[in-house]
């Protein structure tokens, strides 16, 4: 099953923050790749801090940078980040990204942990910039794992509303073993930008599932807009609903009471979602959310072919 790239998502998502001059703190340097990523962003003018406690992988991310002014790599764990990062930058750390779990090609038993982890986004929260944005990976799978993500996914809940938001990308939602990316941004601004309360989700076509097994089909169509669009709903073992629905060409407005997942299996469509004022194309195989009580209006250019889910 193809997977989304939580690491892409997640340099997606700095990618719209971080710009040439800005200042940005890898949390896990691992193998270098996040390092050098953000060194791309940031330009010879900017700085990247990169944290590691493993010699190995500050050797193996020196090695894949080189020489680098823009780059302080530091053999410390990131729970010490505020003590490492000058006094004078405080407050101006544009994105800081957290990739957890083991080096990549080392020992496996060597992990992030919960307690320095739960310390770092601490830390990180009181040093980044009105403007700035956390990344957090998690992995479920190694020993501890799922503790740490339970543990991220409760540090962003208890953060303050009214100063942050943060939102959960599922690499996998049918799979409680799969990776999660957190993605914390600070500044009502950005949320307009990233669209937080309403994600696009690319390539999820490897998680849509062909078919259902087990459920009860409502005889009786919805429909909609003259018939311009209609479903039926499918309602699991579990008391979930689905509605699986095809719409014709033709610009519609929706109104949601449930969180809603919006699956396109075929067809093309912009939709602009609920905080945003920009349309935004989808086409089959991808996916957005909408959250609850909100409204959404799709634009549909080809015949669409769709699977909502109503997540509560
Ligand atoms: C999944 S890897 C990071 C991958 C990396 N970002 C890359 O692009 O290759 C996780 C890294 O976190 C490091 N790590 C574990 N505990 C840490 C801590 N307390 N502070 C900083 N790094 C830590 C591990 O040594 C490991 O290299």
């Amino acid at each position: 099953m193809q997977r989304i790239s939580l690491v892409k998502l997640a340099h997606d998502f700095i990618g719209k923050i971080l710009h040439s001059g800005d200042i940005a703190i890898d949390a896990t340097l691992g193998n270098g790749y996040d390092t050098a990523f953000l060194m791309s962003q940031v330009g010879l003018s900017g700085k990247v801090y990169g944290f590691d406690t493993q010699p190995k992988a500050i050797d193996a991310t020196a090695v894949k940078l080189g020489e680098q002014t823009c780059v302080t790599l530091i053999h410390a764990s990131h729970a010490e980040m505020s003590a490492n990062i000058p006094v004078h930058l405080h407050g101006k750390i544009r994105a800081c990204m957290f990739n957890l779990g083991y080096l990549p090609g080392g020992d496996k038993r060597m992990t992030t942990q919960v307690e320095s982890t739960l310390a770092a986004l601490n830390s990180i929260s009181k040093i980044l910039a009105e403007d700035g944005i956390i990344t957090i990976i998690a992995y479920p799978s190694h020993q501890g794992g799922a503790q740490e993500m339970v543990q991220v996914k409760n540090w962003c809940e208890q953060l303050d509303a009214r100063q942050y938001t943060f939102k959960t990308v599922y690499s996998d939602e049918y799979n409680s073993t799969a990776p999660q990316l957190f993605v914390v941004c600070k500044a009502q601004a950005l949320h307009n930008l990233l669209s937080l309360r309403s994600l696009i989700i690319p390539s999820t076509k490897g998680h849509i599932m062909s078919e259902f097994s087990n459920v009860s089909v409502v005889k009786k169509a919805n429909v909609y807009f003259g018939g311009n669009v209609s479903s039926r709903t499918i309602r699991f073992a579990d008391g979930s609903l689905k509605t699986l629905g095809f719409m014709l060409p033709g610009e519609y407005t929706f109104n949601t009471a449930d969180k809603e997942l919006m699956e396109i299996i075929d067809g093309e469509l912009e939709v602009l979602l609920p905080d945003s004022e920009q349309w935004q194309p989808i086409k089959g195989g991808e996916a957005f959310d909408v959250p609850a009580n909100a409204q959404f209006t799709v634009k549909v250019s080809t015949a669409t072919d769709y699977c909502c889910s109503f997540l509560k």
